[in-house]
C-alpha cells in the first residue's frame, strides 16, 4: 500500500494555518521586489492573485466563458485547508479573479475536482428554466490536533451555481459518495456519457483516482452514485499515489476514435516527482480497457512541471476541442519555490491530440491557437548551416523574457551531436532546450539556470525520448519569464519546466555543438509583457 502524500502535508497545512495568522517577513511595508518573488510572476500564464496554488479544478465552459477553479490556500504561500480559486476567461488567455468559490466547511477541505453544466436538470438543484452548474469534488476531513498524521478520511461532494458561476451553495444531501475504507480517494472527474449523443437517454459516469487504482461510478442525477468498475491493478505505472484521472475520447486524423485515460501520479514520474501518464483503450460504459501492454507507461509531459492536469468540460461540440491545463510543479519542492508573495502558474492552455506513430497511438499536446494574440513582434529565422552559437535574439526590436519560437531543423547530414537554443543572462546564467542525436532525446537542462539551492529536487538535466521520427525535427517553444514549454514535432514530445534566473533570460542563442546542422526556418516572436490577467 502506498503511503499517501498528506501524511507530510497535513502537518505542513496545520502548521501554515498558524502561521497564516501573523504577517510573515514576506508581508513587511518594505518588502522588496526580490523578497516576494514577483521578479518571478510569469505574464501570461495563469498565477494566483497571492499566495498557495496547486491543482486547475472544477474547469467547464458556460455560456461563452471558460471557468478555471483551482486548489488554494488564500492565508499563506504553502499548502494548507483547501479552497477553490476561480477566474474565468473568454479566450483561454485574459483571466478575470472571481471571489473564491468554495471553503473549507464541517466536512472538511475542498480538494479537487471537476464541474458539468447539468442541462437536463437531472439533479434538480436548477433555479426555474435553468442549466445549474455542478461542481463534484473531495471533502477531505483532516485529523485533529495531537492525532495520527494518516488519520482523515475523504468523501465526495457536490455544489450547484444557478448564476453562472458567481455564487456556489454546497448540497444539503453531502457527502454523496462516503468513503470506502480506503484512505486516498480522491478527485472525481464527471462527464455526461450518451453514446447516442441524446441529452435525454445518458447518465453521468465518475472516474476517481482510488490509492493507485481507478474506481468509475455513474449516477442518474449527481446525488446518487453506484459503483461500475475497477481499473488500473497492473497497468502502467505505480510508484506513487494515483490522482486527477480524466476519461474522454480523441478522434485521429484519419478517424479512428479512441478513450484516453489520464492520470496523474506521485511520486513516480520520469523525471522525478510528479507528473501525469495516460492510457489509450475502450471505455464500454461500464469499464475501462487499456489497449497497450500493461507494464508500458505513457507521459504526457516529460517535464518536471506539469502535473494534475485534467480537460475542460462541456467545450460545444461545434468548437471539439479537448482543452487540457496543469499546474506548473511538482510536490517535489512547489512549496520551495523562490517565489513568496504567490507560489506556482498554470501551463498554456493545450489542446490533446490522438496521433499515428510508428510506436502506436499517442497523445500529442499542441499549444491553444488563441495563444498567438500574445504576438508583438515576429522575425523570421533564415535558413542557415548552424555551427556554434547563433544568437537570435538580437533580431527583436527590443530583449524580453517572454517569447515564442519555433525552429525546425534538418538531421540529414547533421554532424552535431547536441543541437537546440540557449536562454542566457548576464551574470553567466543559462537555460539549455536541446536535441542529443546519438541518443535521440530531448532534454532541458536548468542546473546554472539561477536560483536552484532551495531543493536538491530541483536542478538537473530532463530528458525525454523522442516520439516523433524522421529527419526534420521541430521545435516549438514558450518562454515566460520562469517557465519553458517544448513543443516537440508537433507535441508528440513535450517537456514543461519552470527556472528562477537571477536576472532575465533575454538573450537566446541557436547553437549546434561537436558539429553542423541545417537550420531551415523558424520564427521568434515577441510576447505581449502586459500582464494577461485582471487584478481582483
Ligand atoms: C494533487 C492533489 C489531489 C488533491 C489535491 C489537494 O496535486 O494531491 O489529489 O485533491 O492535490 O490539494
Amino acid at each position: 500500500m502506498i503511503k499517501s502524500r498528506y501524511f507530510l502535508l497535513a502537518s505542513v497545512g496545520l502548521f501554515s494555518f498558524i502561521a497564516g495568522c501573523q504577517p510573515s517577513s514576506t508581508e513587511t511595508a518594505d518588502a522588496t521586489i526580490a523578497d516576494t518573488g514577483e521578479q518571478h510572476r510569469l505574464v501570461y500564464h495563469f498565477t494566483p492573485p497571492e499566495q498557495w496554488m496547486n491543482d486547475p479544478n472544477g474547469m467547464v465552459f458556460y455560456d461563452g466563458e471558460y471557468h478555471l477553479f483551482y486548489q488554494h490556500y488564500p492565508d499563506s504561500n504553502v499548502w494548507g485547508p483547501m479552497h477553490w480559486g476561480h477566474a474565468i476567461s473568454q479566450d483561454l488567455v485574459h483571466w478575470e479573479h472571481l471571489p473564491i468559490a468554495l471553503y473549507p466547511d464541517s466536512l472538511g477541505y475542498i480538494f479537487s475536482g471537476s464541474a458539468v453544466v447539468d442541462h437536463n436538470n437531472t439533479s434538480g438543484l436548477g433555479a426555474e428554466g435553468n442549466s445549474p452548474m455542478i461542481a463534484i469534488f473531495t471533502y477531505h476531513d483532516p485529523p485533529k490536533e495531537g492525532e495520527d498524521p494518516d488519520n482523515y478520511l475523504q468523501t465526495q461532494g457536490i455544489a450547484y451555481s444557478n448564476d453562472r458561476g458567481r455564487s456556489w451553495t454546497k448540497y444539503e444531501g453531502n457527502p454523496v459518495i462516503e468513503n470506502s475504507g480506503i484512505k486516498d480517494f480522491r478527485d472525481p472527474k464527471v462527464f455526461w456519457y450518451d453514446p447516442g449523443q441524446n441529452r435525454t437517454a445518458g447518465r453521468w459516469v465518475m472516474i476517481l483516482a482510488v490509492a493507485d487504482r481507478i474506481h468509475l461510478y455513474e449516477s442518474p442525477n449527481l446525488t446518487e452514485w453506484n459503483f461500475l468498475s475497477e481499473f488500473g491493478e497492473n497497468s502502467g505505472s505505480h510508484g506513487g499515489v494515483w490522482e486527477c484521472p480524466d476519461l474522454f475520447t480523441l478522434t485521429t486524423d484519419s478517424g479512428e476514435e479512441r478513450w484516453v485515460l489520464l492520470l496523474s501520479i506521485n511520486p513516480g514520474g520520469p523525471n522525478g516527482g510528479s507528473a501525469t501518464q495516460y492510457f489509450v483503450g475502450n471505455f464500454d460504459g461500464n469499464t475501462f480497457t487499456n489497449e497497450n501492454p500493461e507494464d508500458m507507461s505513457l507521459w504526457l509531459d516529460y517535464g518536471k512541471d506539469n502535473y494534475a492536469g485534467v480537460t475542460w468540460s462541456d467545450v460545444p461540440a461545434s468548437d471539439g476541442r479537448r482543452i487540457f491545463l496543469g499546474w506548473m510543479s511538482n510536490w517535489q519542492y512547489g512549496q520551495e519555490v523562490p517565489t513568496y508573495s504567490w507560489r506556482s502558474a498554470m501551463t498554456v492552455p493545450r489542446t490533446l491530440h490522438l496521433v499515428e506513430t510508428e510506436a502506436g497511438l499517442r497523445v500529442a499536446s499542441r499549444p491553444v491557437e488563441e495563444l498567438e494574440v500574445l504576438r508583438t513582434n515576429a522575425v523570421a529565422l533564415e535558413a542557415m548551416m548552424l555551427e556554434g552559437n547563433q544568437n537570435i535574439s538580437s533580431q527583436l526590436s527590443q530583449p524580453s523574457a517572454t517569447l515564442e519560437l519555433t525552429v525546425d531543423f534538418d538531421l540529414n547530414e547533421a554532424t552535431a551531436s547536441e543541437i537546440g537554443l540557449r536562454l542566457s543572462n548576464s551574470q553567466g546564467e543559462e537555460l539549455m532546450v536541446g536535441y542529443n542525436l546519438a541518443d535521440e532525446q530531448y532534454y532541458v537542462d536548468r542546473s546554472n539556470a539561477g536560483k536552484t539551492d532551495f531543493s536538491t529536487d530541483f536542478p538537473g538535466r530532463y530528458t525525454a525520448d523522442r516520439v516523433g521520427d524522421g529527419s526534420m525535427l521541430s521545435m516549438h517553444l514558450f518562454i515566460d519569464v520562469a517557465s519553458v514549454e517544448l513543443f516537440g514535432d508537433d507535441g508528440t514530445t513535450v517537456m514543461s519546466n519552470v527556472f528562477f534566473p537571477n536576472e532575465n533570460f533575454t538573450q537566446v542563442d541557436l547553437f549546434a555543438e561537436g558539429g553542423t546542422v541545417s537550420v531551415t526556418g523558424g520564427q521568434l516572436y515577441n510576447l505581449s509583457e502586459q500582464s494577461v490577467i485582471a487584478a481582483r
